[in-house]
């Protein structure tokens, strides 16, 4: 087995040579700009990685998990569009550094090249492959969907929160895996154990990444902190925020004042927003949640029938994700 360092550079190397269009440059710098900004690549490291669990091609997974990548990053360009959000990767957004127009549709042309990467996959699996990743794909919009519903919807469950990030986020690390799996040759009940194991640790990434909007070091994390709270995004934290405001009239009265302000300065509500969680220590009821998601992941890998280094390499992934900084 590769090392994820090596499995990275080899998704780079492969990624600085594309090519995605030249004229007109309006549609293809965008996609030039956002590819070129890093990211973990962790997607299409869980390619990699679940093809080498069954021993399988190396070769033949390059092109499914760029084609995962692609469209990662398209989802970005987009998502960041509908969030308003200014900063990606520490560096502008594209309809920031662009327009939204621009954004639209240089993300449009992602998605298609997405699946243009995806259709040079071998072609005995690639049928396979299609479905799995246009179910995904569309999961993913579906997620995004309830998301922007949920900004707002005053009365949002923790369940409804969860089946929202398992679409938005989670689905796309399970797909991930099960195509990786798949290129693997794995049986099918075994990539679908991955692909269990993957959305776990999606949800469990989504509610990380929940954490951190608020709570990380922002030189690091590389987006607007507290764009969460600006856009009233029905986080854990503010779901869990409301559910426990709710037997204390004055913080409660303050929280909704602040949700429902049509106009506000966002540094003061950020600052006030997360006063209410520290107060409340809403955090650590995230920590636990995504927690206790990372272990119900855990528990699928036990019935593949592999060598138990193959699967300890994927743990140790996994891990690395849940203490991540960006
Ligand atoms: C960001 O994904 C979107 C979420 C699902 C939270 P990543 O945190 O994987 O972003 P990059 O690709 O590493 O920048
Ligand atoms: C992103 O959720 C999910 C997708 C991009 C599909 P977020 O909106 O929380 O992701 P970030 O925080 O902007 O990366
Ligand atoms: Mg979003
Ligand atoms: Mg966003
Ligand atoms: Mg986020």
């Amino acid at each position: 087995m590769n090392s994820i360092a090596t499995y990275q550079q080899q998704i780079e190397d492969a990624l600085k040579d594309k090519k995605y269009g030249s004229n007109p440059k309006e549609l293809y710098e965008p996609i030039s700009y956002i590819m070129s900004l890093g990211g973990k690549r962790l997607r299409p490291v869980l390619v990699f990685i679940a093809t080498d669990i069954f021993d399988g091609d190396a070769s033949k997974a390059l092109h499914p998990a760029l084609a995962i990548e692609l469209f990662h990053n398209f989802t970005l360009v987009h998502d960041d569009l509908m969030d308003k959000a200014p900063l990606r990767r520490s560096q502008p957004t594209v309809h920031e550094k662009w327009n939204n127009n621009i954004a639209i549709l240089s993300g449009d042309a992602m998605m298609v090249r997405a699946y243009q990467e995806l259709c040079l996959a071998d072609t005995t699996m690639l049928p396979q492959l299609l479905e799995i990743f246009s179910d995904t794909a569309v999961k993913v919009c579906e997620g995004q969907q309830y998301d922007m519903n949920y900004e707002t919807m005053t009365k949002v469950s923790i369940q409804q929160y969860i089946k929202m990030i398992e679409l938005k986020t989670a689905v796309l690390l399970g797909g991930a895996l099960k195509i990786g799996a798949l290129i693997g040759k794995a049986r099918e009940e075994d990539a679908q154990r991955l692909y269990d194991f993957g959305k776990h640790i999606g949800i469990a990434f989504q509610l990380q990444d929940d954490i951190l909007d608020v709570y990380a070091d922002a030189a690091k994390f590389g987006k607007q902190k507290g764009g969460d709270i600006i856009a009233n995004k029905k986080t854990y934290l503010l779901l869990k925020a409301i559910e426990m405001a709710e037997s204390n009239r004055y913080l409660k009265e303050e929280l909704h004042q602040w949700i429902a302000a049509p106009q506000f300065d966002a540094k003061e509500k950020v600052e006030a927003v997360i006063n209410i969680y520290n107060f409340l220590n809403v955090k650590e009821l995230a920590r636990t949640e995504m927690q206790k998601h990372y272990e119900l992941a855990l528990t699928f890998l036990k019935d593949i029938p592999v060598a138990e280094d193959k699967k300890q390499s994927l743990i140790n992934f996994a891990e690395s994700l849940m203490v991540r900084e960006m």
